[in-house]
């Protein structure tokens, strides 16, 4: 068996019929080329190929994470079926080091020569929520630009890294009490002018959200094609639309839709940030949809749970996809209490009492995360990854995203299912984007996600 790699190497960037056998087309490509480009320049991607790979291939991809390695220790991970992995997180430091220090540092090696070895591209990504701290400061002046171009570089040689992900949680934004300007969206860009001035031939992607970086008014730019020029792609962050600190009801975590959704409820999706970045002249075809494997638990006592008329007036779910002994459950229903509840057998009760990376004190509490594969393993859902008899469920066509409630914990968690990562699949291929990227590769149950997604975009292996 060919490696993916090389099999999705013999693929035109215009989805053309495969010239090899193993490789199923895309459904609707041969009817459509390449449908959004509009959108789109004609101006390839700057960059060459330093792996072999063209860089109009698909992009299938993933996070791993550093920190969950005894979940999914390097040697286990499906290498062969993506395209390139990115390895989570590099922190950037106010005297523009990058460390590696939260994450396993002796592990990064491992995780390229294991990369290299399925002819996969080993990639790393710098930022993170938490370590967006000072990429302002660092992109603010020609001298820090350049400090930080170096440091960035290092790295690639020191790790042999075949890419760069930059995930700033966001330029212009005080995220997690991050330094800020009007500038930084401007200042980013002459940064990774830059970069890929000095680094003609690795791959530079960025993780973004749903909107287009903002610009100096702080409103989305309304053209960002200049950063379509020096980035290969960027992955647009679709999940965390909904959750437990942040919302008032339940909500999809990583909606495909939400144009469908009750009014109120209509919070960004994947067809909505599609929409956003290529008006803004990001071309389709650059534009990597970023999916959770992972859901969101939040507190819902019963009654709201099973309220019939939630459930009557937000029936966009059907029946006939019940899996056998659930019990549907309301659409949107209020949530019970502020408090996060307990996530799968991975999350942790955090003590508190601490300073945080803010200087705020930490509460006590739960993290509420729910990776797929924690579902799974803990019984609310079968080796399929259908909901088991017992719980409450629902299927929310719009957002093409399931909820399962676990009524002796009073929790219903907003997840993302094979059914959802196929949805997402069908869309990418339908809308010509790039490809998918993952977080994280260790929040799936034996490829039952990626297995999905790739077969509804047409990446097949042949067996
Ligand atoms: C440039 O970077 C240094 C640290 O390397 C930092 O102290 C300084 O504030 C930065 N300059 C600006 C304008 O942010
Ligand atoms: C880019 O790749 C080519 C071919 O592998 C190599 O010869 C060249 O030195 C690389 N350029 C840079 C700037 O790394
Ligand atoms: C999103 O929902 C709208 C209806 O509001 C529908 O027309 C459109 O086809 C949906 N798109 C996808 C990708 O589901
Ligand atoms: C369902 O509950 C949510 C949260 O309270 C509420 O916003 C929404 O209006 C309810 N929908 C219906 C149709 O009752
Ligand atoms: C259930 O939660 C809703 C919303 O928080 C609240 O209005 C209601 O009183 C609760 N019902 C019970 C029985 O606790
Ligand atoms: C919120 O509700 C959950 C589930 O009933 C309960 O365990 C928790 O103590 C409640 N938290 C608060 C702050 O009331
Ligand atoms: C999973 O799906 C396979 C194939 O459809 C089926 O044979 C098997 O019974 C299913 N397993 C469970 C636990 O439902």
């Amino acid at each position: 068996m060919l490696p993916l790699a090389l099999l999705l190497a013999t693929l035109s960037s215009a989805w053309a019929a495969p010239t090899m056998c193993g490789l199923v087309p895309p459904s609707v490509a041969a009817a459509s080329p390449s449908p959004t480009a509009a959108g789109g320049s004609s101006v390839p991607p700057s960059t060459g190929s330093g792996s072999g790979k063209s860089t109009d291939d698909i992009v299938a991809t993933a996070w791993y994470t550093g920190w969950n390695a005894a979940q999914l220790p390097v040697d286990q991970v499906s290498w062969d079926k993506y395209t390139s992995m990115t390895y989570a997180f590099a922190l950037p430091q106010a005297d523009g080091t990058i460390l590696l220090q939260d994450s396993d540092v002796a592990l990064l090696p491992q995780f390229v020569q294991a990369a290299h070895s399925s002819n996969t591209r080993a990639m790393l990504t710098i930022g993170g929520w938490t370590g967006s701290k000072y990429f302002s400061s660092l992109v603010a002046t020609s001298d820090n630009r350049t400090s930080f171009v170096n440091a960035a570089m290092q790295l690639v040689s020191q790790y042999d890294l075949d890419g760069l992900d930059f995930d700033w949680e966001y330029p212009g934004a005080p995220g997690d009490c991050n330094v800020n300007t009007p500038d930084d969206t401007q200042n980013f860009l002459l940064f990774l002018q830059q970069l890929r001035g000095q680094a003609p031939n690795i791959t530079l992607s960025a993780a973004v959200s749903l909107t287009p970086f903002v610009d100096d008014s702080g409103s989305p730019s309304t053209d960002v094609s200049g950063f379509a020029k020096v980035l290969d792609y960027i992955a647009i962050m679709d999940y965390d639309v909904f959750g437990p600190g942040w919302s008032t009801s339940v909500g999809p975590n990583a909606p495909l839709n939400d144009t469908c959704a009750p009014a109120g409820m209509q919070q960004g999706s994947a067809v909505s940030a599609v929409k956003a970045w290529t008006s803004a002249g990001f071309p389709a075809n650059q534009l990597v949809l970023a999916l959770a494997a992972y859901g969101h638990g939040f507190v819902v006592n019963t009654t709201s749970a099973y309220d019939q008329a939630n459930i009557t007036a937000t029936a966009s779910f059907a029946s006939t996809e019940m899996p056998a002994g659930t019990m549907p459950i309301a659409g949107y229903p209020p949530i019970g209490n502020s408090s996060v509840p307990e996530g799968d057998s991975t999350d942790a009760w955090g003590v508190g009492g601490t300073l945080d990376e803010c200087g705020r004190m930490t509460q006590p509490g739960w993290g509420g995360v729910w990776n797929f594969a924690g579902l799974v393993t803990g019984g609310f859902l079968d080796q399929n990854g259908t909901a088991v008899s017992g719980l409450g469920y629902r299927f929310d066509t719009c957002s093409q995203t399931p909820y399962v409630y676990i009524e002796d914990r009073q929790t219903m968690v907003a997840y993302d299912d094979p059914t959802s990562f196929a949805a997402k699949g069908q869309f990418i291929a339908e809308q010509g984007l790039r490809g998918f990227a993952i977080w994280e590769a260790a929040g799936d149950y034996q490829d039952l996600l990626l297995d999905a997604v790739s077969s509804a975009i047409g990446i097949e292996e042949h067996q």
